[in-house]
C-alpha cells in the first residue's frame, strides 16, 4: 500500500494562509502535551465566561475513579456564547443559511433573528415550566427551529436530547423513558427527498408506549400542514406557544460542568446510551476545532450535510460555527434529490467555501459517474472534510478530483459521539495528504496503540485505539450510569480511554482508521450495536435466535447481515423475511433496516454456546477460504450449510 501511496502536499499557499502551519502545530501540540493547564487555561479564553475559571483541567482516567472536570469553577452559558456575543459587531450578519428538501425554498436568518428567535422560544419553554437541568427532548426536521430549540434549551440551562429522525416510535419511548423528559419538540412531518417524514405521529405512537409516563407537554412545530392527531390536553403548536412571548430572555448561569446535552449512540452491548456532555469544555473545544480543523476564516460560508441529530450535528452546524461567529449551512434535503447533483448545485447557490460530508455520501455520487456534478461549478469551495467512517482511497480521489475541481485540501476528521469533537484530522496548512488517512492528533489529544493486553506499541504497526489523556470536549459520563460509562470506555485497558476502533500507524507517525474492533458496525456512517439489532429480532414471534454482523458494501460502506435461526414450527419464506426487515424498521427504525437475511438451522457455536462472530463474518464478506479455527465448534457441520446457503449480492 504505502509504495503506491499518493501524497498530496500542502499548497505553499495554505502553509502561508492557514490559521496554523507546521512549526505553529509543532510548538502548540507540545505545549498542549507538556502543559495542558496553561496551553487550555489561554485556549479558554476564545469563550465568553460570567465567572472566570481559576482551575483549567482536573481529570482522572483511573478506573476506579474516572473523572473528567474542565474549568470547573467558571460559569458561562452556551447560547449566550452562540448569540448575543456576537450581535455588537454581526448582528446583521447570516448566522444559518437554510435550504429547503425542495430546491425553491430557503431562509437566511442573522445573529439578530436568531437571537431573538431563540429567545422567545426559550421564553415559551419557560411557560411550559422548562426548568434548568431537565432533559427536553427533540425530534426534529432540519429546520432551523431544530438548532433554534437546542439553543433555547441552553439558554435557560435545560439539556437537550435530540433523537435521529430516522429512528422509530420504540426507539423514542425508550430514550425518553431514559431521560424521564417533560417535554418533547417535534413537527408535524418533516421533507426528506421530495417525500414527507410523519414527525408527530412517530411521537404519537412512541408516547402511547405505556412505559412512558413522564411526558406532560408536545410542541409541534408546523412544517409541511399535513394532517396530525392532536391531544389537547398536552400538544401545543409552537407557534401558539411563542405568540405573547418577549424576544429577550435572560440566560441561566452555568456552571463548566453542567450538563449541556445528552446524545444516544450505540454500542457493542446492550441499549443505547445517553452520553453526557458538559458545557465549559464542550464550547471551548467546539470552537477551536471547527477554527483550526476546517481553517475557517470570517465571514467564510460552512456546510456541514449532517443531521442535527447526530453528534456532527451539535458540535459541527450548530455550537462550533456559532461559537465562532460563522454562517452556517444548514440543509433539510437528500444528496440525490431533486437529482444526484444537488450538492454542488446548493454549493453554488449560496458560495459554500467549506463542505463537510461522509464518505457514504461521496460513494453515492461517484456511483453516477463524473458527469454527475457537470451542473455546478463548486468553484468556491476551498476546503473539503470528511467523516463518519474510514473513506476509501479510490473515494477520496473521487472527492477531490470532481467534487473539489483538484484545488481543495480533504480534511478526513475522525470523532467519535464520546469524544464531542474531531482527535485525529489533518490540517490544511500543517499536514501532507494521503489519501484514507487521519494523519495527526489535535491539540491536547495523545493516542496510542496497544495490543489485546494493552501494552503500548510503537513505531510503526498496527493496534487499538486508546487515548491516554483528557481533552476539554470528552463525553464525562453516561446519563444516570457512570458505572457504565466507567466499564465501557476505561476498563478494558487500564487508564486509558478505549475507542473501540482499529488503527494503523505508518512510518510517517501518521493515523489510518480501520474500522471498529467490537461489534458495532458503521452503516452509511450511522453507528449501530449488532446486539441491538440482534435482540429487535429475536423480539419477533417466529425467531428462534439471530446474529448480527456487517459486510462490505460498496456504498453504504457497511451492510447489515442477519442469520435467523426460526422457530421449529416456522416456515422460511421470503415474505418472512420481508416481514422480519419491517419489524427491524418498527423497533428501531429504517437506518437498522437488514441488507440480507440468510435463514439457517443452526449457528456456530463453541461448546460453551458462544456464538462465533469471526466466522459468520468471514462468510458474509465471501471470505471463505480463510475461516480458521473452527475445531472449537459444538457442531463444525453448520459451517457448511452456512456456506452453502450465503446469499449472493
Ligand atoms: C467511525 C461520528 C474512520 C469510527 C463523528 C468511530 C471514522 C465511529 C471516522 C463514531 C473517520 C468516524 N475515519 N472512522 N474519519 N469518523 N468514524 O459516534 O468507527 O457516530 O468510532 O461519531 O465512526 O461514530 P459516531
Amino acid at each position: 500500500m504505502s509504495e503506491q501511496q499518493k501524497v498530496y502536499p500542502v499548497t505553499p499557499e495554505l502553509a502561508e494562509s492557514a490559521w496554523i502551519n507546521k512549526e505553529q502545530y509543532a510548538a502548540m501540540y507540545k505545549e498542549s502535551i507538556e502543559s495542558p493547564d496553561t496551553f487550555w487555561g489561554e485556549q479558554g479564553k476564545r469563550i465568553d465566561w460570567i465567572k472566570p475559571y481559576t482551575k483549567v483541567k482536573n481529570t482522572s482516567f483511573d478506573s476506579h475513579n474516572v473523572d473528567i472536570r474542565w474549568y470547573e469553577d467558571g460559569t458561562l452559558n452556551a447560547s449566550y456564547n452562540c448569540l448575543d456575543r456576537h450581535l455588537e459587531k454581526r448582528g446583521d450578519q447570516v448566522a444559518i443559511i437554510w435550504e429547503g428538501d425542495n430546491p425553491n425554498e430557503d431562509k437566511k436568518i442573522t445573529y439578530r433573528e436568531l437571537y431573538h428567535e431563540v429567545c422567545r422560544f426559550a421564553n415559551g419553554l419557560k411557560k411550559l415550566g422548562v426548568k434548568k437541568g431537565e432533559v427536553v427532548t427533540l425530534y426534529m426536521p432540519m429546520v432551523p427551529e431544530a438548532a433554534i430549540a437546542m439553543l433555547a434549551c441552553a439558554r435557560i440551562g435545560a439539556v437537550h436530547s435530540v433523537i435521529f429522525g430516522g429512528f422509530s416510535p420504540d426507539a423514542i419511548a425508550s430514550r425518553v423513558v431514559e431521560s424521564s423528559s417533560r417535554v418533547v419538540i417535534t413537527s408535524d412531518e418533516g421533507y426528506r427527498g421530495g417525500k414527507n417524514v410523519p414527525l408527530k405521529e412517530n411521537v404519537d405512537d412512541g408516547l402511547n408506549n405505556p412505559n412512558v409516563k413522564t411526558v406532560e407537554h408536545v410542541v409541534v412545530l408546523k412544517r409541511t400542514g399535513g394532517d396530525v392527531d392532536w391531544n389537547a390536553d398536552r400538544d401545543v403548536w409552537w407557534h401558539e406557544l411563542i405568540a405573547d412571548c418577549a424576544d429577550e430572555c435572560p440566560i441561566e448561569e452555568m456552571n463548566a460542568e453542567d450538563p449541556l446535552f445528552i446524545l444516544f449512540t450505540s454500542g457493542s452491548t446492550g441499549a443505547p446510551k445517553g452520553l453526557k456532555h458538559t458545557t465549559g469544555g464542550y464550547m471551548v473545544y467546539a470552537s477551536m476545532t471547527h477554527q483550526y480543523i476546517f481553517d475557517y476564516k470570517p465571514g467564510e460560508v460552512y456546510w456541514c450535510t449532517a443531521d442535527v441529530g447526530w453528534i456532527t450535528g451539535h458540535t459541527y452546524i450548530v455550537y462550533g460555527p456559532l461559537a465562532n461567529g460563522g454562517t452556517t449551512l444548514m440543509f433539510e434535503g437528500v444528496p440525490s434529490y431533486p437529482d444526484y447533483g444537488r450538492f454542488g448545485q446548493v454549493c453554488d447557490k449560496h458560495q459554500v467555501n467549506i463542505f463537510y460530508t461522509a464518505p457514504t455520501a461521496v460513494r453515492a455520487l461517484m456511483a453516477q459517474g463524473d458527469d454527475v456534478m457537470d451542473s455546478s461549478s463548486r468553484s468556491s469551495i476551498r476546503l473539503l472534510a470528511s467523516v463518519g467512517e474510514p473513506i476509501n482511497p479510490e473515494a477520496w480521489e473521487w472527492y477531490y478530483r470532481v467534487m473539489g475541481n483538484s484545488k481543495c485540501p480533504i480534511i478526513d476528521t475522525w470523532w467519535q459521539t464520546e469524544t464531542g469533537g474531531i482527535l485525529i484530522a489533518p490540517l490544511a496548512g500543517v499536514t501532507d495528504l494521503k489519501p484514507g488517512c487521519a494523519s495527526i492528533p489535535f491539540f491536547g489529544v495523545q493516542p496510542a496503540l496497544v495490543d489485546s493486553e494493552g501494552r503500548i506499541l510503537e513505531g510503526e504497526t498496527e493496534g487499538n485505539l486508546v487515548i491516554l489523556d483528557a481533552w476539554p470536549g470528552q463525553g464525562r459520563s453516561i446519563w444516570g450510569d457512570h458505572e457504565r460509562f466507567v466499564q465501557t470506555y476505561f476498563t478494558t485497558y487500564k487508564g486509558m480511554y478505549f475507542t473501540g476502533d482499529g488503527c494503523r500507524r505508518d512510518a510517517d507517525g501518521l493515523y489510518w482508521i480501520t474500522g471498529r474492533v467490537d461489534d458495532v458496525i458503521n452503516v452509511s456512517g450511522h453507528r449501530m450495536g449488532t446486539a441491538e439489532v440482534e435482540s429487535a429480532m429475536v423480539a419477533h414471534p417466529s425467531v428462534a435466535e439471530a446474529a448480527v454482523v456487517g459486510y462490505p458494501h460498496d456504498i453504504k460502506g457497511q451492510g447489515i447481515y442477519v442469520y435467523v435461526t426460526l422457530n421449529d414450527d416456522v416456515e422460511a419464506t421470503d415474505d418472512l423475511k420481508k416481514e422480519l426487515i419491517k419489524w427491524v424498521r418498527k423497533e428501531i427504525g429504517p437506518i437498522a433496516s437488514p441488507d440480507l437475511i440468510q435463514f439457517s438451522a443452526g449457528l456456530p457455536k463453541t461448546r460453551s454456546g458462544k456464538i462465533m462472530r469471526r466466522i459468520l463474518r468471514k462468510i458474509a464478506a465471501n471470505e471463505t477460504d480463510g475461516l480458521g479455527d473452527t475445531s472449537t465448534l459444538a457442531d463444525p457441520s453448520v459451517v457448511d450449510e452456512l456456506i452453502e446457503n450465503r446469499l449472493a449480492r
